[in-house]
């Protein structure tokens, strides 16, 4: 296995406006804590020559020179494959791409296709209905519950997605405004995205698993008028009540001064009889009681290139979430672009993404990129181990599932359950399997692979972000061999650079930060309303690159092996959590004095949370404090984020100048007591050991 044992060393990069803590991580290898089998497996894995012959790139020369072009000339290579999109008046071909990116001043702006004009649900839709698809399946949609599926054509997902459009002008909904929607994994998520789309209006989708704290910070960050959710969802056997959350998050709004005026509610009679809700008078109305008397017209407001399509909030290795702002030309061209090649898209083929539209995933592999390249798509409301581990296999199988894309957390989960229930089914449909949102290890790579693929798939493991919003280093299935465990090669238009603690970028085989070097289409264009915060958090910690926040290597054969977050960022399950914001949820608590979280090794989600926790004076440790401890999280941020893990700490290691040297907690939660390093700099060396003797009462 092309592993390394490369170390970047514990330093920090300070630069005038930011410093940045880069942890002691270990380069190249697979995540630590995952076995990694020395089977006879190939280190190397490529695609039979009849699957490569058929695919859209099938050489690693056929995409050198595509993409040789697509840096030496960005417009070009852009402009031209934005001609397939419907624009109403074009942009400037001059100006294809204009950046300010390398300056030294710390300003950072981009914009593509400016003056160009379109709209991005007309080409997801009208486009194809127009060319004599709209009678082609664009969602089989699979409910929770076996049995419970029906589909939607591109026409009927188009009046679907006027009538919602309709009512939202019908309520005062324009372009620029902001709305709002907390919605499960229901047709009406994708619909209500592509109506506000429609108008010009601003999305902001807020996961359904954030708790009604978050919530509300989202929709008074966001001052957003109007609120589409639903009655509840049934997640396996457990009703979720989202309206009951709502109706709490527009209680801490009220209190601070801003009252959404309409919140619409899709009646989910699976989940929760409507007569048990709550409806107040003239805020909420029933969504299938006003759509349905709604048109099936709906004209097209036509955005410039650079207006905002959507804010979607994610986590820092400081402060508050933060509000990424994607605008509509440049994301609708990388989001279709990347669908196309990274899934070898074709006609007739059938995708499936397993995640949720309240992330980016969910976004523009889900909601975007498929329906702009007109693909038939699953969209499942369910869990993947509901009623049992079959269940995603049952799904390929009933569907004849082409592409598979899900996240490696998952994967683990399901490799859990043994290969028995996985062969129940038929998966010779299956062309892809992909992955997002985590290193693969290379045990659940080779797992997926043989057994869920039969040997017969590549697997395309995604590197990108929220920020970047489409794929940025990722196999492109018949182009050249894989290696478990590598993102490989950066997609058309994409400059990685390796990056040293002092900002300096390394050349050839080399290992550090991970950082980008030249504007890529659906980069994000600011914070909502805090670009300063944009600048800082992403361009100024490596002058003249957008830094990522995670770590990789670069091998002999110029393959990326991203090696996870080095701030203060950990990815459990995939999902994206501050450690900082658990820290500040915990303190919420009234017996809580001070908190510190990092993250661990976790066999299933990848990491853990593991907290340390300080207790006011006087106040004892016991059980039911931990347990209230935990909630404090839940009803802070969401269940997801909970601590796995509680670490009591009458003191937390700290330099003398205050600060927290997380390291050191690290490796005592880890396990690893005999590579704590230094601790000669502690203001109160001897806690590390009061510390390492309360590791018997963790839980
Ligand atoms: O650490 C990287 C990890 O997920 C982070 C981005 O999280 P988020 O914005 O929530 O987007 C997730 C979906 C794109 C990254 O900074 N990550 C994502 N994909 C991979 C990955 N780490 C390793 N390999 C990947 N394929």
């Amino acid at each position: 296995l092309a592993a390394s044992s490369g170390f970047l060393n514990k330093g920090s990069l300070t630069f005038p406006s930011v410093k940045i803590n880069v942890r002691r991580v270990r380069v190249g290898s697979a995540r630590q804590g995952h076995k990694v089998i020395a089977a006879s497996a190939p280190e190397t894995w490529m695609a039979p020559d009849d699957f490569k012959s058929a695919a859209l790139v099938s050489s690693r020369e056929q995409y050198q020179e595509m993409y040789d072009r697509s840096i030496n000339d960005p417009g070009g290579f852009w402009g031209d494959i934005a001609e397939e999109f419907f624009w109403e008046t074009k942009w400037d071909p001059e100006n294809v791409v204009k950046s300010n990116f390398n300056m030294d001043d710390g300003k950072v702006e981009a914009t593509w296709f400016a003056g160009g004009k379109t709209n991005i649900a007309y080409n997801c839709l009208d486009r194809h209905v127009e060319n004599g698809k709209g009678d082609d399946i664009a969602f089989y949609w699979e409910g929770n519950a076996i049995g419970e599926d029906s589909t939607l054509t591109f026409s009927q997902l188009k009046d679907e997605v006027c009538k919602t459009a309709n009512y939202l002008k019908s309520v005062g909904v324009k372009k620029g405004d902001r709305v709002i929607i907390y919605m499960p994994m229901l047709n009406e998520l994708p619909i209500a995205m592509l109506a506000c789309a429609r108008l010009g209006a601003i999305h902001s989708v807020v996961f359904g698993g954030f708790s009604a704290e978050a919530l509300a910070q989202r929709i008074s960050g966001s001052l957003s008028d109007v609120v589409l959710t639903c009655s509840a969802v049934m997640r396996g056997t457990k009703s979720i009540g989202l309206k009951d959350i709502v109706d709490k998050a527009i209680a801490i709004t009220s209190a601070e001064g801003f009252t959404p005026s309409t919140v619409v509610v899709y009646d989910n009679t699976r989940a929760m009889a409507k007569e048990d809700l709550p409806m107040v008078e003239g805020r909420d109305v029933w969504w299938n009681e006003v759509m349905s008397s709604m048109s099936t017209d709906c004209e097209v407001e036509w955005v410039d290139a650079e207006d905002p399509l959507f804010m979607l909030y994610t986590s820092g290795s400081t402060g508050m979430p933060k509000g990424v702002v994607h605008t509509t030309g440049g994301y609708m061209v990388y989001a279709a672009t990347t669908f196309k090649y990274v899934f070898d898209y074709k006609d007739g083929d059938v995708y499936w993404c397993t995640a949720d539209c309240g992330w980016i995933t969910g976004h523009s592999y889900l909601a975007y990129g498929p329906l702009l390249n007109g693909a038939s798509q699953v969209v499942f409301e369910g869990v993947p181990t509901y009623p049992d581990a079959g269940r995603c296999w049952a799904i390929v199988d009933k569907y004849k599932v082409s592409q598979f894309y899900t996240a490696p957390t998952a994967i683990r989960a399901l490799q859990r359950s043994g290969d028995a229930i996985v062969k129940q089914y038929d998966r010779s449909s299956l062309r892809i399997l992909g992955s997002v949102g985590e290193p693969i290890n290379p045990e659940a790579w080779r797992w997926y692979h043989e057994v869920v693929g039969d040997g017969r798939c590549p697997i395309v493991d995604t590197w990108w972000q929220t920020e970047t919003a489409g794929h940025m280093i990722t196999p492109l299935p018949g182009g050249w061999a894989l290696k478990p465990g590598s993102a490989s090669l950066p997609f058309f238009g994409v400059e990685p650079a390796i990056v040293d603690e002092k900002g300096n970028e390394l050349e050839g085989e080399a290992e550090g930060l991970l950082c980008i070097k030249s504007p890529w289409p659906s980069m994000m264009r600011t914070l909502y309303q805090d670009h300063a915060r944009y600048e800082t958090a992403y361009f100024s910690a490596v002058k003249g690159y957008y830094f990522s926040g995670d770590g990789a290597r670069r091998d002999a054969d110029g393959y990326y092996w991203i090696t996870g977050r080095v701030d203060d960022v950990i990815n459990v399950s995939g999902h994206r959590i501050g450690t900082a914001e658990v820290e500040s949820a915990l303190v919420t608590h009234p017996k809580c004095a001070e908190a510190a979280v990092v993250g661990v090794d976790h066999p299933v989600k990848g990491q853990g949370i593991y907290a340390y926790v300080t207790l006011m004076e006087g106040v004892d440790y016991d059980e039911d404090l931990r347990k209230e401890l935990k909630v404090s999280v839940r009803s802070v941020i969401g269940a997801f984020a909970a601590p796995d893990t509680i670490h009591w700490a009458p003191g937390l290691p700290k330099t003398r100048s205050g600060k927290i040297m997380r390291r050191i907690l690290r490796k005592i939660a880890s396990n690893e007591i005999d590579q704590l390093g230094d601790t000669s700099t502690l203001a109160e060396p001897a806690i590390v050991d009061t510390l390492i003797d309360l590791k018997g009462n963790v839980k």
